[in-house]
């Protein structure tokens, strides 16, 4: 990884890749942004992106490509059967995660899908470090059921715990041993725990997972959606693995597992997905619903462009400068906005920064959002685009209860290779604004609410007019500012 000193002093990360394609941006005066964001219902995922400044949404299919992914995307092979750029592919996770039968799918979800029909039988439980929304969907729609088992300091807001994504060994026994193995349909470890920040497990962590997986007869899946900042924290932080290389610490990775699935649109800088194993019977058992939901084996629902250009960002995964980018961005912001005191995730993970509205926003209760609220309040303030992870993600139980979260969250993404120092101070100034003016933040409640993934559809409207009162303020405290 590229340590530069600078003369100066100040720790400031350093770009290893320069930006040769750009986009235009536009940043709405605060008036507009008030009028899109009631057009949207307080919803950041309703927003049009000409209405934004930054956005920082999400990491999914948003990272920025190399000019060696757009070259490779030039030369595929359009075949619906039998491509050879599909083989491409399937040669480069057999020559990275060392697994000889791959599945190609359109995203990451497509493959919770066939994982899910094929393994998950009505009753069956999936242990996991900690789940993520289409993850849980799935395992439920298919008759059975999550159970968390993360070790505790995972769900502590700061600390200094540096792989805060690791799973709780003595629990997982726990519960083969209670439920039976024929119970479990398989053991889930989601490599850079996205819903609690982003942060990693510990290479030794998945091999202690993995040793009771093989102890009771239960398949280890694993999703490496986020293995690219995992593999960057395992390389940094982790002792045993500081003198091996990215792609022996992947590879050590990948051994430990029976399945590992992922999404592309974050894995590998491009878009879609792929089921990876050793196991030819694993790979029998789900084939056939690949052909049936996605598309024949050899495209899978992605466009052949997309193929190579996960092929080529693979291999750019296993470059040391390449994955430190993402992690070393958001420890900066991180870093800053703690230092000045504004109530972030600590210690810095990976996919984003994680703003922590129960302290940010104390006197906002869960009942009002306080995870959706300060996501509207961030928009209008700077026109940067969050996403709220928090209550408004849940979903209300069958008897129609309200189900808290552990957590209430403002995920702010940082896509790879996207946004510039600049920007990223830029976000950092109207934050440290908001959390002096957080008093004038109010709550929301809901006006639209759909009983499934709410958090996509729904329409929300603030209790009060905090906002106009909070549009004011920054008038009067920034003239004439966009
Ligand atoms: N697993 C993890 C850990 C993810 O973060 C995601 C997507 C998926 C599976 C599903 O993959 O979107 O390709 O179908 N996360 C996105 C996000 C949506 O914004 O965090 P997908």
């Amino acid at each position: 990884m590229a340590h530069i000193k600078f003369y100066s002093g100040e720790e400031v990360p350093l770009e290893m890749h320069k930006v040769r394609i750009v986009q235009k941006l536009s940043l709405p005066h605060i008036e507009r942004r008030l009028e899109a964001l009631n057009e949207a219902g307080n919803n950041t995922f309703l927003l049009k992106n000409t209405d934004i400044y930054l956005d920082m949404l999400t990491d999914s299919g948003v990272n920025a490509m190399s000019d060696k992914q757009l070259a490779a995307m030039m030369e595929s092979d359009d075949s619906y059967a039998g491509s050879s750029t599909f083989t491409k592919l399937e040669n480069k996770i057999r020559d990275i995660f060392g697994t000889d039968y791959f599945l190609p799918v359109h995203q990451g979800r497509a493959a919770e899908n066939v994982l899910a029909k094929v393994f998950v039988r009505p009753g069956q439980v999936v242990p996991m470090n900690y789940h993520f929304t289409t993850t849980k969907a799935h395992i439920c729609v298919n008759g059975g059921s999550v159970d968390e088992i993360i070790i505790d300091e995972g769900l502590e807001v700061t600390s200094s715990n540096p792989f805060k994504g690791n799973m709780d060994i003595a629990k997982l026994e726990a519960i083969i041993q209670k439920r039976g193995a024929e119970n479990i349909a398989f053991v889930r470890v989601e490599t850079g725990t996205n819903l609690i920040g982003g942060q990693p497990h510990s290479l030794e962590n998945l091999r202690q997972v993995s040793n009771v997986c093989n102890k009771y007869g239960v398949l280890l899946v694993l999703d490496a959606s986020l293995l690219a900042d995992n593999l960057y924290f395992i390389k940094t932080r982790e002792d045993a693995c500081k003198q091996m290389s990215v792609r022996e610490i992947t590879r050590a990775i990948a051994d430990l597992c029976d399945i590992i699935y992922f999404s592309a649109r974050k894995l590998g800088c491009a878009r879609g997905g792929g089921i990876c194993t050793r196991s030819r019977d694993l790979f029998m058992k789900m084939r056939e619903l690949v052909t049936l939901y996605e598309g024949f084996l050899t495209y899978g629902g992605m466009s052949v462009r997309e193929i190579e250009a996960i092929t080529v960002g693979l291999e750019e995964t296993m470059d040391d400068d390449m994955i430190s980018q993402g992690p070393q961005f958001i420890a900066y912001m991180v870093n800053e906005l703690d230092r000045k005191g504004v109530p972030v995730i600590t210690p810095p993970g990976g996919l984003g920064v994680h703003l922590d509205a129960k302290r940010f926003i104390p006197h906002v209760p869960q009942t009002e959002y306080s995870a959706g609220a300060l996501a509207s309040a961030l928009f209008l303030v700077s026109g940067v685009r969050g996403m709220e992870r928090g209550s408004v993600s849940e979903q209300r139980d069958d008897d129609g209860n309200e189900v808290y979260s552990n957590m209430e969250l403002l995920r702010l993404a940082v896509p790879r290779r996207v946004f510039t120092m600049s920007q990223l101070k830029y976000a950092i100034d109207r934050i440290v604004w908001l959390y002096e003016n957080r008093a004038l933040i109010g709550g929301l409640k809901f006006v639209e609410e759909p009983k499934m993934l709410r958090f996509f559809f729904g329409k929300l409207a603030p209790t009060s007019d905090w906002q106009h009162k909070l549009v004011a303020k920054f008038r009067s405290d920034l003239g004439d500012s966009l």
